[in-house]
C-alpha cells in the first residue's frame, strides 16, 4: 500500500457522520454496538446497510438472528454511544436502559431520534467487515437533533 495503516485511518476520520447503536436479536440474546457506517440505500424497496467489524461480538448475532435495529442517536446520548462501543462495559449495555422490542425482535432505544427495524436480506463479505443490508420493516421516527462524530471526537453534545 502507498500509505500506512495509521495515514488511512486519517483520511476516513475526515468524513463527518452521525452516530447509530445498531441492535441484534438471535433467541433470547441481545446485543448491540455503536456504528457510524450506516447508509441508506434504497427506498423502493426501503433497504439500508451497515458495515459491521467481522471480530466483533454484533456481527454472528445479527448473522444469526437474521434481524437487526438502527438506533439514529440524539446529541444528548454520547454517554450510550460510548458504553455501545466500550469492550468494558460489553456485559452492560443495554444495563438501566429503556427498550422497546420492534416487530422483528430487535431492542430499539427509546431517546433515539429515528429506530428503523430491519430483517436481513442480504450479507456481503468486504475485507474485515461484513455489509449487512436490511430491508426496513418498521420505523418510529421523532424530533431532536443528532449526535455528530467527526475526527475521532463527538460534536454537538451536551454533556
Ligand atoms: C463513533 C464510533 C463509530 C463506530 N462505527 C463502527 C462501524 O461503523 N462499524 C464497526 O464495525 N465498528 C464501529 N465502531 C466500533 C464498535 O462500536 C466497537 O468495536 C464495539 O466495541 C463492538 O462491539 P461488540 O464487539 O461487542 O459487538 C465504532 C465506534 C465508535 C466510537
Amino acid at each position: 500500500m502507498p500509505f500506512s495503516r495509521a495515514e488511512l485511518k486519517d483520511a476516513y476520520a475526515r468524513w463527518a457522520t452521525g452516530v447509530t447503536i445498531v441492535t441484534a436479536r438471535a433467541d433470547d440474546r441481545i446485543h448491540g454496538m455503536t456504528v457510524s457506517a450506516f447508509t441508506e440505500v434504497s427506498l423502493d424497496p426501503p433497504l439500508v446497510l451497515v458495515c459491521i467489524d467481522r471480530a466483533s461480538n454484533t456481527q454472528p448475532l445479527i448473522a444469526q438472528g437474521g434481524v437487526f435495529a438502527v438506533n439514529i442517536l440524539a446529541r444528548d446520548q454520547e454517554p450510550l454511544a460510548r458504553r455501545f462501543a466500550s469492550v468494558e462495559a460489553e456485559d452492560r449495555r443495554f444495563q438501566d436502559l429503556h427498550c422497546e422490542t420492534g416487530v422483528t425482535g430487535a431492542p430499539l432505544l427509546v431517546g433515539s431520534i429515528a429506530s428503523l427495524d430491519c430483517r436481513l436480506e442480504t450479507a456481503h463479505e468486504a475485507g474485515d467487515h461484513i455489509i449487512f443490508i436490511g430491508a426496513v420493516v418498521g420505523l418510529q421516527v421523532s424530533g431532536g437533533e443528532p449526535l455528530l462524530f467527526y475526527d475521532r471526537r463527538y460534536l454537538g453534545s451536551r454533556s
